[in-house]
């Protein structure tokens, strides 16, 4: 029996890369995650910020599927994947930078992003071989786009922290990901990679026309690069909007009070 939908003459409409609804994690009688509600386009950048404690990293966890919601919905294109675990969620094209331990710090630069691409292709029931062609990208093409390309033979475990997020990076970027979240990529980066580190992730979403979530303290880089603040406080959603309407909403003043970020 057919159950296709009846024709349309309009274009469809894309579905959101993510919807959460109502999403909340409480642990220990105390709501870490409250009734977060939110609709990112695809292509988007989302900076989210907010005080210390407020929730960022929980909700990452959440979105990820590190951890299960205690209510509401996530949905990735569309899909719901509220009870989904990680890893299915990263064929459904999530990725998330990973810690360093992820990094193999005996490997060269290049054997580390080959492991990943590698990955990708088992991951996905893909021919290693046929990963390029399915719309991933090949080592150096990944090492090219974080900057790395001049590094690839260095070890990892010697790189600097600015190379180390680079390369962080490109392990992410070789599993071919459609939507990103990057939990404080410039922390340990010293001053002066701050600038290369973040031209770096830009180009990644403004080429691989990825969507990107990004918590960060440095406001500076924030302001010029993201589309749409996400401010949490308390581990509520404070305000969701373009970054000047966000900086000037007066909940989202008064929870920065006293407190810089
Ligand atoms: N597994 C857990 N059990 C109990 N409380 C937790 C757990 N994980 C996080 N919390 C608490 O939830 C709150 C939010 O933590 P979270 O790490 O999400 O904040 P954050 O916004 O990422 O902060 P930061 O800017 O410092 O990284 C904190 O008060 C934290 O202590
Ligand atoms: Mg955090």
């Amino acid at each position: 029996m057919s159950v296709s939908p009846p024709p349309s003459h309009s274009e469809p409409q894309a579905a959101p890369a993510l919807t959460l609804t109502d999403l909340s994690w409480s642990v220990g009688g105390a709501t870490i995650v409250d009734r977060v509600t939110m609709h990112v386009a695809t292509g988007e950048f989302i900076a989210v910020i907010g005080p210390n404690g407020a929730g960022k990293t929980s909700l990452f966890n959440l979105v990820s599927g590190l951890t299960r919601p205690t209510g509401g919905r996530i949905l990735l294109g569309g899909t719901d994947v509220t009870t989904e675990r990680p890893y299915q969620r990263t064929r459904r094209g999530l990725g998330r930078t990973f810690q360093t331990s992820s990094v193999f710090a005996d490997l060269s630069v290049e054997e580390n992003v080959d492991l990943a691409a590698q990955a990708r292709a088992g991951g996905s029931h893909r021919f290693w071989r046929r990963a390029a062609a399915a719309g991933g990208l090949g080592t150096t093409e990944v090492l090219e786009l974080v900057r790395l390309d001049h590094r690839r033979a260095a070890t990892a475990g010697g790189l600097s922290h600015g190379d180390k997020r680079k390369l962080e990076l490109a392990l992410l970027l070789a599993r071919g990901p459609e939507l990103i979240l990057l939990d404080e990529p410039m922390a340990g980066v010293s001053a002066g990679e701050v600038g290369e580190l973040t031209a770096v992730i830009h180009a990644v979403q403004r080429e691989r026309h990825c969507t990107v979530l990004m918590v960060e303290h440095h406001m500076e880089v924030l302001l010029d690069m993201a589309d749409r603040l996400a401010v949490m406080h308390h581990g509520e959603l404070l305000a969701f909007a373009a970054p000047e309407t966000a900086m000037a909403d007066p909940d989202v003043q008064a929870a920065y009070l006293g407190e810089s970020l």
